[in-house]
């Protein structure tokens, strides 16, 4: 049988993949079984420090509409025990309920340094009760700062904190006297740590222990050493980096933002098999050494000399000598928390795709992709030989390689070898963006597979995948993907190879919903909210960057991402807590809204970016798209307090959310006042007023569609889009909710500038910072401010999930419990095809449409509903696998919809035709 893309499909989506193991006639005629069991977003995490730990499964079954009814939890610190249910720390025993996500943990308090086992099962409703899920686990990490028994410890570097030092090894040996039943190694430093033990590196994570606002909240990692480390001689290594911590960051020569020396704190806790314990902790007794790195630096790259390379340096067997002892600092240990974001890891591995000579003589490499990581260098040649790597994202006019845009980043590697045979070699605390590099100091030109693209990015689960019949709609989706791969770092940053590289709040803002349909983002957010709040002016101001280093804030539009943000991940996950921890953050950054706008509620003081780079013009009757920064401080002013309001009635403070209301109202009022004319027209007449006015309901009621209907007017006549980053993201869903979808994929589709498609005509694989950063003849924007991966404008990829595939979660409802399928066909495409991972499980909305039908696949998870919208003009033109939809007793129809027939289906997959006629 040959595998054509439709006979795949097909098989996938009715869950017969030719390589599945049991066919559903070996499997009983009806199952239920509960996967992907998880604490705090994480598969049998260990080293988590949540104390009321949250669960969540999914349900998958092979028929539909399954729900669950009742389910009941068991946690024990012994896991053969929990199926017969003795003994237990905590049960549950059967609570009647549907929720298969976020459910607490309210046992006894958990302990530091324990593993709990746990498993579920459920009750449906068709009256079946499933098997306890596989024996799944999380373990605590050091819960109280008492637990930390190690001390800092620094190597001595030079007086001179302003100089550029070479990174340093730190290291320990010892012995351990028994047999090891466990090991657990806690660590965290000051700076950038790469670990080694016994001369393995027991750990995949990059720039560890992450970028967080140091002071207050510092990071740990917990590693399992069981396997690497055993009764006899043992070693710990440690190579340190500047990183953020001391090294420069921002754009004016700034270092030592955090501290000036570099430091770790480590601790590993041993279990003998005999159940006794010991503990080995950084102290005074750990020596240092220079490292063959002698600069690295985020954004200049790294100067390496394989020359000064020290073989064994982390085995337990090496002579220390001429390595010298540590000093012991003491630090408050309070600001430690476990590591709650995803880690960062290399992700991919690219082959470049031509080396070639530019026509200034240069050697350049192309990976073919605009990427963030660093190139993995594969060489042979004499001691002392010096290859030099310079990256940069683009080409110029002429060909040559482009290097002003990176501002003062030097993006730069210098490698001198050690000229023994084959070297390999990859930089160790700095990360490069992008697509080109100039390369020099080899004999002869490199093979390919001598200088790989090794990408790196926080690895979060894929959970959006969107493709159609436009190839350059997929190159967009391509680049949207790529934009946040090569921006989260860590933390969702602006772009990733200028001096730059910050966690704008703004881009943040725009950006997260279309972020949490690409990837698993629940974690990367929340651990970057964290730092939101730590570092929270006193006068409620959010800052512009998070962790902050500009020491200023409270742009409108920006600093909204602390309560957009959370939203977004409750609306997203159905995370209640987020919305409780950021609550008081979110409060004081409207009371500081509200005390700036006094008494008249318009916001017309502070400093703000606006719409930041909006559609400019040399037409001297129209210079450009500027909204008056007063409108859109007023209206996010607004927007907030909105967002605000259902977040307190979400989290039952009624009174709060009451509170809310009325200053919105009064807002409103405000605005209409002071924005709106008497006839509908925004003082400000460019789309970004409107649609923000729009999108935040800050219109008289009777007036929203005439108000939508000039807006769209305002569309039609420029033929293209004229916002910044502010307004971007609103345009096509308002254009969307007002029935104008011809324009909106006319913004879409269009090619020249401005448009989406633009940039990739001009060979974009990321999305660019602005939407002429290379201009039509081809010259460049200012390079003062042309990144050329910058995902702002990339949310646009929500439209496209949720319009063009449909795939909405319920307006009220959060995390897809109540799906709403609802796809907008248009744009000449001809299919669509998107899936969601959503927290209930994979939701799937694919359509194709010819002259004479439209189909529909879909797909919904267990233990959730949905309402397909079924585009036809007469009900009796859909059928449903073939069959009238009447002929089907679990599908119900709800009636006609503007143009859609509208259908209430529990889990399962679909197929409905409209038939033209
Ligand atoms: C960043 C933006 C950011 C902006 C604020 C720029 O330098 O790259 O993305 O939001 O500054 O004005």
């Amino acid at each position: 049988m040959k595998l054509t893309p439709t006979l795949f499909f097909v098989l996938v989506i009715t869950g017969i993949c030719l390589t599945a193991q049991p066919s559903y006639s070996q499997k009983p005629k009806f199952f239920v079984e509960i996967i992907r069991p998880r604490v705090e977003y994480q598969t049998d995490p260990i080293g988590i420090d949540a104390l009321q730990p949250r669960f969540s499964w999914v349900l998958k079954a092979n028929t539909r509409n399954v729900k669950q009814i009742a389910y009941e939890i068991r946690v024990s610190n012994v896991p053969d025990k929990l199926k017969n249910g003795d003994p237990l720390l905590w049960t549950t025993k059967k609570v009647p309920s549907e929720e298969s996500n976020q459910v607490v943990y309210e046992g006894p308090s958990l302990e530091s340094a324990k593993r709990y086992y746990w498993t579920v099962r459920i009750w449906d409703n068709h009256g079946h009760v499933t098997d306890w899920a596989p024996v799944s686990f999380w373990e605590t990490g050091l819960l109280k700062s008492s637990d930390w028994k190690a001390s800092w410890i620094e190597p001595q570097m030079s007086a001179d904190v302003k100089a550029v030092q070479p990174c340093p090894l730190i290291r320990k040996s010892f012995k351990l006297n028994k047999a090891v039943r466990s090991a657990r190694l806690y660590i965290t430093a000051h700076g950038l740590y790469d670990l080694e033990v016994n001369g393995k590196k027991p750990s995949d994570w990059l720039f560890t222990p992450g970028w967080t606002s140091y002071t207050k909240h510092l990071q740990y990692q917990t590693y399992d050493l069981t396997k690497l480390i055993g009764k006899g001689h043992n070693a710990i290594g440690i190579t340190l980096g500047n990183g953020w911590y001391i090294g420069e960051l921002g754009w004016n020569d700034a270092r030592n933002l955090y501290g000036s020396q570099i430091g770790v704190l480590a601790q590993l806790s041993v279990e003998y098999a005999d159940g006794s314990t010991t503990q080995i902790v950084t102290d005074e007794s750990w020596k240092y050494y220079n490292s063959p790195i002698l600069m690295s630096e985020i954004y200049h790259g790294e100067n390496y000399d394989a020359r000064l390379e020290i073989p064994d340096w982390s085995s337990p067997s090496f002579e220390e000598t001429g390595w010298k002892p540590v000093l012991v600092k003491e630090y408050n240990k309070d600001n430690l928390a476990a590591q709650s974001g995803p880690p960062v890891r290399r992700i991919a591995r690219l082959t470049p795709v031509d080396i070639f000579v530019a026509p200034n003589g240069d050697t350049l490499l192309d990976m073919g992709q605009n990427m963030v990581g660093w190139v993995q260098l594969k060489v042979n040649g004499n001691p002392g030989q010096k290859i030099t790597l310079r990256h940069a994202e683009v080409l110029d006019n002429s060909g040559n390689i482009y290097f002003t845009n990176l501002r003062a980043a030097k993006q730069t590697i210098e490698y001198t070898l050690k000229g023994r045979g084959k070297e390999v070699y990859e930089p160790h605390f700095t990360f490069q963006g992008f697509r080109y590099v100039k390369i020099s100091g080899f004999e002869k030109m490199p093979e390919k597979d001598d200088l790989a693209g090794i990408v790196v990015s926080s690895d979060m689960e894929p959970a959006g995948e969107f493709s159609c019949s436009d190839t350059l709609i997929n190159q967009l989706q391509h680049n949207i993907q790529w934009g946040q791969m090569g921006n989260f770092l860590d933390v969702p940053t602006d772009c990733p190879q200028r001096d730059e590289r910050l966690g704008w709040t703004g881009d943040a803002q725009v950006f997260s919903s279309t972020a949490c349909f690409n990837k698993d983002a629940a974690t990367f957010y929340s651990k970057w909210l964290k730092d939101m709040a730590f570092d929270q002016l006193p006068d409620g101001r959010i800052p512009h960057v998070i962790p902050d280093i500009l020491k200023n804030g409270g742009a409108t539009g920006w600093a909204d991402a602390a309560i957009i943000v959370p939203w977004t991940l409750y609306r997203q996950y159905g995370d209640k807590r987020i919305l409780e921890r950021q609550y008081e953050s979110m409060k004081a950054w409207i009371t500081y809204m509200k005390n700036s706008s006094g008494s008249s509620f318009i916001w017309n003081s502070g400093e703000h970016f606006g719409d930041w780079l909006a559609f400019a013009s040399t037409r001297s009757d129209y210079p450009g798209a500027t909204t008056d920064k007063d409108l859109i401080a007023t209206a996010y002013f607004a927007w907030s307090t909105k967002l605000m309001s259902l977040i307190a009635d979400i989290l039952e403070k009624h009174e709060d959310a009451a509170a809310y209301h009325d200053l919105f109202n009064n807002i409103k009022g405000a605005f209409q006042k002071e924005f709106v004319t008497p006839n509908g027209r925004l003082s400000s007449n460019t789309q970004t007023a409107y649609v923000i006015a729009l999108t935040v309901g800050l219109v008289p009621e009777l007036q929203r569609d005439s108000v939508a209907a000039r807006f769209a007017r305002d569309v039609k006549s420029f033929g293209h889009i004229t916002t910044g980053f502010l307004g971007a993201s609103l345009v096509n869903p308002v254009l969307s909710e007002f029935g104008y979808n011809d324009l909106a994929y006319m913004l879409l589709m269009r090619k020249e500038y401005p448009g989406y498609l633009y940039p990739i005509t001009k060979g974009a694989t990321t999305i660019w910072e602005r939407w002429d950063g290379i201009k039509p003849d081809g010259s460049f924007q200012d390079p003062g401010m042309n990144s050329f991966n910058h995902y702002a404008y990339g949310a646009i990829g929500h439209w496209l999930y949720t319009q063009v595939a449909g795939l909405q979660t319920d307006p009220i409802i959060p995390a897809y419990k109540k799906i709403i399928i609802r796809p907008v066909a248009g744009g000449g495409l001809t299919w669509v095809r998107a899936s969601h991972e959503s927290i209930y499980g994979q939701v799937k909305s694919e359509w194709k449409t010819d002259k004479t039908e439209m189909t529909m696949k879909v797909s919904i998870p267990g233990n959730t509903t949905a309402e397909i919208y079924v585009k036809t003009k007469d009900s009796q033109l859909v059928t449903e696998s073939g069959k009238p939809v009447s002929a089907s007793p679990e599908i119900k129809f709800l009636g006609m919809d503007r143009g859609y027939a509208v259908y209430s289906v529990g889990s399962g997959t679909y197929e409905f035709i409209a038939k033209e006629s």
